[in-house]
């Protein structure tokens, strides 16, 4: 078989089956950034020297002379003893450089407006910002809160805590106040930056009336002192006094002269909370210098990004790591120019996408699996509408591509000859992990194929045993890594539970993941109890003590079964308490679905609320969650020799047949 873009190679996938395989063009190899393989070997020989040398495009206050102190396992230190101000590398040192007019951020309203903003444009309203965010009392070790649509000013207060040695915890618009206030007093914020609205979908969704009502959970009584309110909605607020101000009011005061000073390289940067195995959300820490080192190396190379040409777009939201590392820090440190869109792709129809990517000539495009089926399912000749012709590579992230998806990215957004690069990695990863080189890596696909180089990932057994080729088990990473988490906030006992104690010295990522006879590396999801829904991170656990704060509710499991288009969906299994029963399933369902949405957001809303007379439990009382994935998922039940009642999922089964 072959195409236009060279030769299509079959490779055995499990032994029989043949995945085609895409080698990079001539003409890209040529091109691009990363063309030697000896990268990975030499990296591999001495990672330590390979990222100290990644380390050094980055400009030190005060160079480092030690790369990595793991000492103290899994407490890593890199670069520690180096200096450097994360925003100012962002920044002003593209100024330096003679970059000053390069556009930085294309915007893109959704209601169509628009804004063009150059490096020194940007650099000038950062600075502003750090000024007027010093007059509010931040100081460096200090923590402040986001919540913002996507829109610059969400970049721009991100950079500005950043600069004064603060630290921002960025919490998606989509969260709910008690998720909000929960993150806010867990990293002890005392300044939230917001916004008053944000387009989506055609409307504005408020932002600012979510920050009031968090504030008041609880008694009030949280550690913020102040509000900073960018207007953007025109929806009305309440603006309360003493505590709540307008950024666009405040700003007016202060000038852009502000020198950056150089903050040790492990000063916390941020912290991102992210689901886990409990109901309890992680606050994943993350620190300068290293953390800037692999994402702005794994932004150039595994994208090929020519910043002087490329126009590169990342669909994400900066509510997510993925905002923060291929939105914010690695674009804007490579001085990248990058469209922010802030609304939703099928706003006001689905060709909105395709027309940003024509309108401004998008040569890298990066979103996750969920939205390109989303779009397949609108079918293509929507974007057959458009002239995609700028495309040169795509991206894929937050679940494993199904290799139908796969193809259709391909054929349809990247004219049957861009490269895709499916990137694996985590919130606590903090980087790209495992993903193809474009100009090296011959496509598979559905598989994330190869670690980085630098990057030593393995698949395991419970033993912790690198297993053969064509096997399947658990994904490690077996050496710190520059990005790596560096603790969960304000428990590094946690920390050490959740990811060392099953293995050591081994990361434990949470993935099963299977080498193919060739060695590369295809993931197969989470081994643990968070789902992937949309390529969002959500906690069984989280959900399920949202349902039982439900007056109505007894008991609940929450699983996440398969979904053609989200990947998976949350589906809910609850016993209502004795007294409930004259609510009837459907108005359970009803009220259960909104009050989730009430209590986390609508991302972790359930697709199905079944009520139950009982759940399904080993004789030690343990849910057996598989068993419920299963009947979610309309397959035969698995094996409940070991449930204390082994007809309980019969009757469960019937009840979702509606026969009950
Ligand atoms: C999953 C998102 C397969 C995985 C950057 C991981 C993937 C979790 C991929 C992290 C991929 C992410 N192929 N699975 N290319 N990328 N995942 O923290 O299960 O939101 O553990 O970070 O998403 O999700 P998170």
């Amino acid at each position: 078989m072959t195409d236009e873009n060279g030769t299509i190679e079959s490779h055995p996938l499990h032994h029989g089956e043949e995945v085609e395989s895409y080698p990079p063009s001539a003409e890209f190899r040529a091109q691009a950034n990363v063309n030697d393989p000896s990268v990975y070997w030499r990296a591999a020989e001495d990672p330590e020297a390979y990222w100290a040398e990644q380390a050094q495009r980055l400009s030190w206050t005060k160079p480092f002379t030690e790369t990595l102190d793991w000492s103290n396992p899994p407490f890593a230190k890199w670069f520690q003893d180096g200096e450097l101000n994360v925003a100012a590398n962002c920044l002003d040192r593209h100024l330096a450089a003679g970059l000053g007019d390069r556009v930085a951020i294309h915007f893109e309203g959704e209601p169509g407006d628009t804004r063009t903003i150059t490096y020194a444009e940007l650099t000038h309203e950062v600075k502003r910002a750090a000024n007027m965010l010093t007059s509010l009392g931040v100081e460096a070790g200090d923590r402040v809160a986001i919540y913002m649509p996507m829109i610059p000013e969400a970049v721009i207060a991100m950079l500005a805590v950043v600069r004064l040695g603060a630290a921002h915890s960025v919490i998606f618009g989509g969260f709910s106040a008690e998720s909000l206030r929960a993150r806010i007093d867990d990293a002890r914020a005392e300044l939230v930056i917001t916004a008053d609205g944000g387009y989506r979908k055609g409307r504005v969704s408020a932002l600012k009336p979510t920050v009031d009502d968090a504030l008041a959970l609880h008694g009030g009584g949280s550690t913020v002192e102040r509000v900073l309110v960018v207007r953007r909605g025109e929806n009305e607020v309440s603006m309360q006094e003493g505590r709540d101000l307008w950024w666009h009011e405040e700003i007016t005061a202060f000038d852009g002269a502000h020198e950056p000073r150089g903050f040790p390289a492990e000063t916390p940067l941020f912290i991102l909370y992210t689901s886990g195995t409990t109901g309890k959300p992680k606050g994943i820490l993350h620190t300068s210098g290293g953390y800037l080192t692999q994402a702005s190396t794994t932004h150039r190379d595994v994208f090929d990004l020519k910043p002087e040409s490329d126009v590169y777009w990342c669909t994400a939201d900066i509510g997510w790591i993925t905002g923060h590392s291929y939105v914010v820090y690695g674009p804007l440190a490579n001085g990248a120019t990058q469209v922010i869109y802030e609304g939703t792709p099928e706003t006001p129809d689905w060709g909105r996408w395709w027309s940003i990517i024509q309108k401004y000539g998008v040569t890298i495009f990066y979103t996750a699996p969920t939205a390109i089926r989303a779009c397949m399912k609108v079918g293509r000749q929507v974007p057959e509408q458009y002239d995609l012709s700028s495309i040169r590579v795509l991206g894929s992230v937050g679940e494993p591509i199904n290799p139908e998806a796969w193809r259709w990215y391909r054929d349809v957004i990247g004219a049957g000859t861009a490269p895709i690069v499916d990137t694996w990695w985590q919130t606590e990863t903090g980087a790209i992990m495992i993903s193809p080189l474009p100009g090296l890596t011959a496509l598979k696909p559905g598989s994330a194929q190869v670690p980085q180089p630098g990057i030593t990932a393995a698949v395991v057994n419970e033993a912790g045993e690198q297993v053969d080729h064509g096997q399947g088990g658990l994904l490690v990473v077996q050496r710190p890594w520059p990005s790596m988490v560096r603790t969960i906030w304000g428990d590094d006992q946690r920390f050490v539970d959740t990811y060392w104690s099953k293995f050591g010295d081994q990361y434990f990522a949470g993935d099963g993941a299977r080498y193919d006879d060739d060695g590369d590396i295809w993931l197969l999801g989470r081994v643990d109890d968070v789902m992937n829904v949309s390529g969002h991170r959500l906690s069984t656990a989280e959900i399920e003590s949202a349902l039982v704060e439900h007056h109505a509710v007894a008991e609940a499991a929450v699983v996440g079964a398969d979904d053609e288009t989200t990947g998976q969906a949350v589906v809910a299994f609850v016993i209502l308490k004795s007294q409930q029963k004259l609510l009837t399933p459907e108005g359970a369902e009803v009220e259960l679905r909104q009050h989730v949405t009430a209590q986390i957001g609508a991302i972790a809303r359930p697709r199905q609320v079944f009520v139950v007379g009982e759940l399904p439990k080993t004789r030690s009382g343990k849910i057996m969650r598989r068993l419920l994935k299963d009947a979610a998922e309309g397959k035969e039940i698995g094996d409940t020799t070991t449930l204390a009642d082994t007809a309980v999922m019969q009757t469960i089964s019937a009840r979702m047949r509606g026969e009950l």
